[in-house]
């Protein structure tokens, strides 16, 4: 028998209701919409608003439009995997919480936490769970509430964030489609400049943590930024040699979505066209785990089978990663 492959085979995707854009921004720090767009390329992005709605929230209703678009019942998931790094609590898994409201009753699940490579992470996990034929079923989902861990006083973070879950359905073949390679790193050197500061075993929350404001999102941009662009270009083009992907083979990167500067650089250094890039950044700003798969959602009626495409990641950590597949289907 030839190798299993796992293939996508649906997306589903939740974005939440209120646009903040960069003039509400503005109204809140010291910035315009000009310095955004300029230094960052993000016009708006999607809050989760509604008092008691969590991360979890989003994921389902990203893994009910996927169920539903690909004809599944709940109970025919294998297994559920979850990149988030604001799941509903520090625990239980916020994994576990959308299947309990999904009816996903015959699933285990977890969440991998990996900040902005997450699903490039959790991707990575899954196949390779389908690829040993145990696992028919397996639903990778990035979901992330920014707007929970975001500074809305500090401008040199607040404006990058917003709010947003996709899922993707993971089904073995025998044909030569699915995931196809993965290369991934992490270096944890980079915990000094991105990270949120207190909350956990280190330095568990006080009033002191509370008025430090160490609850939010605290990063060294510039050297993010240089890392980012570095490693993400880096990882992308390791893996187009491995498989010979030379760019007129190449359908589409789809890079994270941090910063439109970063993603050009990253397009530039593959010697990549602008057309061959996947781009969303300017509606949903950078929504950690759920970039990857918003854009693959927004994207999904231009995918035919048989696109190479590669997944780029970079983030938190730091991690980073590449993901090389042949798209499965034809919308
Ligand atoms: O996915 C991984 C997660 N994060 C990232 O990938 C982010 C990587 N980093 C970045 O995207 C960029 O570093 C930022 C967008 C965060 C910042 O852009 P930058 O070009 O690196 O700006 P900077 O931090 O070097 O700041 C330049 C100036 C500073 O003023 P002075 O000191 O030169 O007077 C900042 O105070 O820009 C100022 N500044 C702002 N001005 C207006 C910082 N934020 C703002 C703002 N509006 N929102």
């Amino acid at each position: 028998m030839g190798k299993i492959h796992a293939a996508i085979t649906g997306i589903g995707a939740f974005l939440p209701d209120y646009r903040l854009t960069n003039e509400e921004i503005s109204s809140m720090v010291d910035t315009t919409d000009e310095w955004i767009m300029q230094r960052i390329g993000i016009k708006e992005r999607r809050i989760l608003k509604e008092s008691g709605k969590a991360t979890s929230d989003m994921g389902v209703a990203a893994v009910q439009e996927l169920l539903e678009k690909t004809n599944t019942s709940p109970e025919e998931i294998d297994l559920l995997i979850c990149a988030t790094i604001t799941p509903d609590r520090p625990f239980p898994a916020t994994a576990n919480i959308i299947c309990r409201k999904a009816g996903l009753h015959n699933a285990w699940s977890y969440d991998i936490s990996a900040a902005c490579s997450g699903f490039v992470f959790a991707l990575t996990t899954g196949a390779s769970f389908v690829e040993t034929g145990k696992y028919k079923k397996v639903v990778i989902v990035g979901a992330d509430m920014m707007s929970a861990i975001t500074d809305y006083t500090d401008r040199s973070t607040c404006p990058l964030f917003g709010d947003g879950a996709s899922a993707v359905l993971l089904e073995p073949t025998l044909e030569d489609v699915g995931v196809i390679d993965h290369i991934n790193y992490t270096d944890g050197k980079g915990r000094h400049y991105l990270h949120i500061k207190a909350g956990g075993s280190k330095r568990p929350a006080s009033f002191e943590t509370i008025e430090n404001r160490e609850h939010f999102v605290h990063q060294d941009g510039q050297t993010v930024f240089k890392y980012a662009v570095s490693r993400m270009a880096d990882v992308a083009v390791e893996i187009m040699e491995k498989n010979q992907i030379t760019p007129d083979k190449l359908a589409w990167l789809v890079p994270h979505q941090a910063n439109m500067r970063i993603i050009d650089a990253v397009a530039r250094r593959m010697k990549i066209d602008p057309k061959q890039v996947m781009i969303n950044i300017q509606k949903y700003g950078n929504t950690t785990a759920a970039t990857i798969p918003l854009c693959l959602n927004d994207y999904e009626k231009q995918l035919k089978k048989g696109d190479n495409i590669i997944l780029a990641a970079f983030g938190a950590g730091f991690t980073w990663g590449s993901v090389y597949l042949k798209w499965a289907y034809n919308s």
